[in-house]
């Protein structure tokens, strides 16, 4: 299956992101101290984040062109991370710039690969349905628009309906709190991709077992979108399509911190996807990114197609 050409004809052409913008404070400690104590930091890194931007440039390190539809403030720290992203290749003349604070997120890792997230997104530098729609012309021209769901309903909305209105080939990540905005996604999305508690949301019930949440994704693929990717814990990823379905195991890495794994999972498997890869091999490039990311500390992705081809050809 190859939704992109079935959808757009286009193999090549740029990836628009639309999505959170920040920046990412990471530092890793051996433990987290109790209230009162104090513990010393190992490691340290300010990079551009955001699960937007960890998207955006996962997908120029894997080649394509990527723009960025998000927000940023009207501080030093937007200034820094819009310099970043232009410094990845990224295209970010529809990223807007309003007066507030950049987004930060603070993510302390702990060793074992435990993380704790600290998020500090103020309500201006809030994606708003306005700020979509100023992208239109990118939106529309696209090779494929990859949404990220955790964004203010109205932002999610105003971009699925461009995207479907021009018949893009429309790759989602996450799940939104409203239920019907997640029945407009259902109805836009040309791929679908949740974690294990997105994927609750998605179904309306728990998902007990790899079994299950495989019968799940072919159940979404019933509801909209061609192709659904549910997280299945340790046994990988569900992936089903219209006629088909398996498990994709995961790759056996360690993981030094799992922030981010979604984000490169997602960016890769679209652009494997507009490539026109066969699906099974799309899945597995996917797990390749995410395996490259999750033994990474923080979310930003190093990414080559090289690397990722080589690792997937491990997975069974
Ligand atoms: N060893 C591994 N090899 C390949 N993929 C992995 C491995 N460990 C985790 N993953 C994948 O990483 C992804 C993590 O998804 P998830 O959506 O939770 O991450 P994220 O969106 O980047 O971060 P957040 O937790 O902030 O949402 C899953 O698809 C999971 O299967
Ligand atoms: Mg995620």
């Amino acid at each position: 299956m190859t939704p992109a050409r079935a959808t757009t004809g286009i193999v090549e052409g740029v990836v628009a992101v639309v999505g959170q913008v920040g920046r990412d404070l990471v530092l890793r400690v051996d433990e987290v101290p109790a209230a009162g104590g104090s513990t010393a930091v190992r490691e340290r890194r300010e990079v551009l984040g955001g699960k937007g931007a960890n998207q955006a440039v996962a997908a120029a390190q894997l080649g394509m062109s990527a723009a960025l539809v998000g927000v940023v403030g009207d501080d030093p720290a937007g200034e820094q991370v819009l310099a970043q992203a232009r410094q990845d290749g990224v295209d970010v003349r529809r990223v807007v710039r309003r007066e507030g604070a950049t987004t930060a997120l603070l993510v302390d890792v702990v060793a074992g690969g435990q993380r704790r997230l600290l998020e500090d997104a103020s309500e201006q530098v809030q994606l708003t349905a306005a700020d979509v729609h100023a992208a239109t012309g990118l939106l529309r021209r696209a090779a494929a628009v990859l949404v990220q769901l955790q964004q203010p309903a109205e932002a999610v909305s105003a971009a699925l309906r461009i995207a479907r209105e021009a018949g893009r080939f429309t790759v989602v990540d996450g799940a939104c709190r409203d239920a019907s905005v997640r029945q407009e996604v259902l109805a836009a999305a040309t791929v679908l991709r949740a974690d294990a508690h997105e994927a609750e949301l998605f179904c309306g019930r728990a998902l007990r077992g790899a079994d299950a949440v495989l019968d799940a994704a072919r159940e979404l693929v019933g509801r909209g979108p061609r192709l659904v990717v549910l997280e299945a814990g340790a046994a990988g990823n569900a992936v089903a399509w219209e006629g088909g379905g398996e498990l994709v195991p995961l790759t056996g890495v360690e993981v030094v911190d799992p922030t981010g794994g979604g984000d490169s999972f997602t960016a890769a498997l679209a652009v494997a996807l507009l490539r026109g890869e066969e699906v099974e091999r799309a899945a597995r490039w996917a797990t390749a990114a995410a395996g490259s990311t999750v033994q990474r500390l923080g979310g930003r992705p190093a990414l080559s197609p090289e690397e990722l081809d080589e690792q997937a050809n491990l997975l069974p």
